[in-house]
């Protein structure tokens, strides 16, 4: 099974709540999906490898750390994963940018893909996938899979939002893959909404409905 960590600090809890209310514009909502974001990505990168090198401060030689070997690559799932790039940007500035497009075919639920684009050396990054929302799980593995076709180093997903059977099937497909979402939901209704959620996340992002 995958390694599930729930990033409900309160900062990212209280940003979330803003972010389910069906009257924040969609203003205010990217906004909000890119802060918590950035808020998660600081959660997600405790464990990025560090390594010894020495600086001359204005006082004295010293052993400092600083981030070893190749930077991340950071790939949204089109549309919605994309309102949460910038809030990564922020804190690895210099991360690679790849793109799945998928959307869900609504009667079927089941993704359809139409882009995919990543940089030349994803074989030698660690990968964080991106999008708001894991909802049957279908995107983040059809995704997942892409991805592991190029042979990256290390994949993690992470999501604003998920439904305990879209995490199940995530986990169950790609057991090595570490999982960071900000909440784990009731359920899924019948038209694969998570309940209660926040709606179509690209739909709010990008003020289509
Ligand atoms: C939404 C969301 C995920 C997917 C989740 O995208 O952003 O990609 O649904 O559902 P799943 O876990 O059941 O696959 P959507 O297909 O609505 O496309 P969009 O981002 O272009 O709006
Ligand atoms: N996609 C969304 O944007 N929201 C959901 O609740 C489920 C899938």
């Amino acid at each position: 099974m995958s390694n599930i960590t729930i990033t409900n600090h309160p900062l990212i809890q209280h940003k979330l709540s803003i972010l389910r209310d069906k009257d924040t514009p969609s203003k205010d909502f990217r906004e909000l999906v890119e802060e918590i974001a950035m808020l998660m990505c600081y959660e997600a990168t405790r464990d990025l490898p560090l390594e010894e090198i020495e600086i001359e401060t204005p006082v004295a030689v010293a052993k400092a750390k600083h981030l070893a070997g190749k930077k991340l690559a950071v790939v949204p799932i089109l549309r919605a994963g994309l309102g949460m790039v910038d809030g990564i940007l922020a804190l690895i500035p210099s991360a690679r940018v790849g793109h799945i497009g998928l959307y869900r075919d609504p009667e079927t639920l089941q993704p359809v893909e139409y882009y995919c684009k990543f940089p030349a050396d994803i074989a030698e990054r660690d990968v964080i996938v991106v999008d708001p929302m894991c909802a049957t799980g279908g995107s983040a593995i059809d995704a997942i899979s892409m991805i592991k076709k190029r042979g990256p180093k290390h994949i993690k997903f992470m999501c604003t939002i998920a439904a305990p059977e879209g995490l199940k099937a995530l986990s169950e497909a790609h057991p090595d893959v570490d999982i960071f979402c900000a909440a784990l939901d009731e359920r899924l209704n019948d038209h694969g909404y998570i309940v209660p959620g926040l709606g179509d996340a690209g739909d709010r992002i990008f003020g289509t409905k």
